[in-house]
């Protein structure tokens, strides 16, 4: 009967589902995984609506679905934010606990909307990271891509977790990690703790350095391919520096070079 309740409660076109796991990585960041409805289908690099009913009022925000479009769960990375009208309500979730899904899920971040190449890039900062965490787990980019270079930069190390855990968890998965082999490179950096790689990955591929680490060539617009997913600032910066190299920006209607994420931010 309790089901039969929250059934009639859904809003139209709006799933409930069942949160399966949380993992808080720091006062900002956490991770949770939630049932998947047989019927949902999305491209791995696509956001969904995700709500909470607060008071007797459904509220959303857009989130990554940051799980590949195989994972028969759905998990998602998020900020915490003391005052925001859903992640102050959102990060006491536990196992058990009910999340608003609206059904269409859709977003620039999916390998249909990059015309073909060698090389694909993806540039994270913070929770920016989500839509290439889905990404990295399927294997259709492996199969378009032959290298895959993830960058990540946050704060701190310790917001760089999640990131490591993900690469962790493929080397450790004995069919993806047969299929990513040695195509997926992880740059991570962080800006305000001392580390080995320290910078804004702007700054990095500006002076040079990033290139220098990985041993890679200057971007060729002919091979190479991006995906940019970070606050207002990152995505602007990130985008001047493929266009100064010759990459266009591309669309789910008009496939080019890097396309870009703007659901997130503001
Ligand atoms: P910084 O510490 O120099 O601001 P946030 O947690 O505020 O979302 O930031 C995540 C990361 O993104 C931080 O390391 C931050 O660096 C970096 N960042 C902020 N603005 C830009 C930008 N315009 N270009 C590249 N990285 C940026």
């Amino acid at each position: 009967a309790k089901t039969e309740d929250f059934a009639i409660q859904a809003p139209a076109g709006v799933y409930v589902e069942t949160v399966t796991s949380v993992t808080h990585y720091t006062d900002r960041l956490f991770r949770f995984r939630m049932t998947r409805p047989q019927e949902f289908r999305f491209r791995s690099g696509e956001f969904a609506m995700i709500g909470l009913m607060v008071g007797d009022k459904p509220v959303y925000r857009a989130y990554s679905i940051a799980s590949p479009a195989w994972d028969e769960e759905l998990e998602f990375f998020s900020i915490k934010v003391p005052d925001g009208p859903l992640t102050s309500h959102l990060q006491k979730i536990k196992p058990g606990d009910q999340v608003l899904m609206r059904k269409k899920p859709t977003g620039t971040l999916v390998l249909d909307a990059l015309v073909p190449g060698r090389r694909l890039y993806m540039f994270s900062t913070g929770t920016g990271i989500a839509p290439f965490a889905s990404l990295i787990r399927d294997p259709e980019t492996y199969e378009k891509f032959e290298e895959v270079i993830l960058t990540h930069t946050c704060r701190d190390v310790a917001e760089l977790k999640y990131g490591f855990d993900l690469v962790d968890e493929i080397r450790n998965h004995e069919f993806l990690n047969e299929i990513v082999g040695d195509k997926l490179r992880h740059y991570a950096t962080v800006t305000r703790e001392d580390y080995p790689f320290k910078g804004r990955i702007t700054d990095l591929m500006t002076n040079r350095k990033f290139f220098a680490d990985l041993g890679l060539p200057s971007f060729d617009p002919a091979i190479d391919r991006g995906m940019i997913c970070g606050s207002t600032a990152m995505l602007k910066d990130t985008k001047e520096i493929l266009e100064a190299a010759g990459l266009t920006e591309g669309a789910n209607n008009k496939p080019a070079e890097f396309v870009i994420e703007r659901a997130f931010v503001g």
